[in-house]
């Protein structure tokens, strides 16, 4: 029988102690989309570290508009406002440490080798464990505040034809157990908030770097598909600004800056 326990608020605030993101925690049984929450709330003024967790989703948002699906219990569907003042350019860099900060709690955690897929999905082997979506809304010259919302397959059993583009996979599904959410949330949530620290320092270089090493496409050839344009070539990397730099089959590099990517080798 499949243990479907809630998660608690008690216990992750508690678990969160000082951290910003124990100020103001919204627990939601079921929601349309955490991330519309968290945005309509960073409107309205809602405190920086604001914390929408929900159980189940209703109009789960993907990126390029498509859904996310997730079962009841299983998984861990939470959206996070942060007030960085930056300037827009730099949004990506939120992006990459919520990956980081995920990736890094779940191999401490179970061991597992997740990887980066450009731009927002992390990934075991060829299969997606998670996807995050930001958006963020900019006054002025800097950012007015920015929506992190991730999607992670925990102990969910993913059945044959599950994740729509990409086959997906759960942590169960590649270590064969459970973990817990709210262990697993609390972690991810420390370590965002000590490499957000760094991102309104100015110190991208560390993570920056950190992102690129866990980056599954760069050196393999690729395929983007862009709006109605499918291009071929090796990644050679990621800009700061969250751009795929590619060289063509002619030789040119070329800039992407968004898409899906498709792996063609695994060399
Ligand atoms: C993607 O892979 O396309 C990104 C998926 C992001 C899904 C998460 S689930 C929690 C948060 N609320 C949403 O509506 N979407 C994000």
């Amino acid at each position: 029988m499949t243990v479907t326990l809630p998660l608690q608020a008690e216990t992750i605030l508690k678990g969160l102690g000082q951290s910003i993101f124990a100020r103001n925690l919204l627990y939601h049984e079921s929601i349309g989309s955490t991330n519309v929450l968290a945005y309509e709330l960073g409107a309205q003024g809602a405190p920086e570290g604001t914390l929408v967790l929900a159980e189940y989703q209703s109009a789960g948002k993907g990126r390029m508009g498509r859904g996310w699906l997730a079962e009841r219990y299983l998984n861990l569907l939470f959206s996070i406002l942060l007030r960085p003042r930056l300037p827009p350019n730099q949004i990506f860099s939120l992006t990459m440490i919520l990956a980081l900060a995920t990736m890094e709690e779940i191999r401490k955690r179970c061991g597992l080798q997740p990887m980066i897929k450009w731009p927002n999905d992390i990934y075991v082997g060829r299969k997606k464990l998670g996807g995050i979506l930001t958006e963020f809304s900019v006054k002025g010259k800097v950012i007015e505040y920015a929506v992190l919302g991730l999607g992670l397959n925990v102990n969910w059993n993913p059945g044959e034809g599950d994740g729509l583009l990409y086959p997906a996979t759960s942590i169960l599904a590649e270590t064969g157990h459970r973990l817990s959410r709210a262990e697993l949330l609390i972690d991810i949530l420390k370590s965002l908030e000590r490499y957000y620290g760094k991102v309104l320092q100015g110190e991208f270089e560390t993570f920056y770097k950190r992102w690129n090493e866990h980056s599954l496409i760069i050196g393999r050839a690729v395929q983007i598909e862009s709006g109605t344009e499918k291009i071929r070539g090796k990644a050679l990397r990621i800009e700061p600004d969250g751009s795929l730099v590619i060289e063509d089959r002619e030789g040119k590099e070329r800039r992407i800056l968004s898409g899906d990517v498709f792996w063609l080798t695994d060399g």
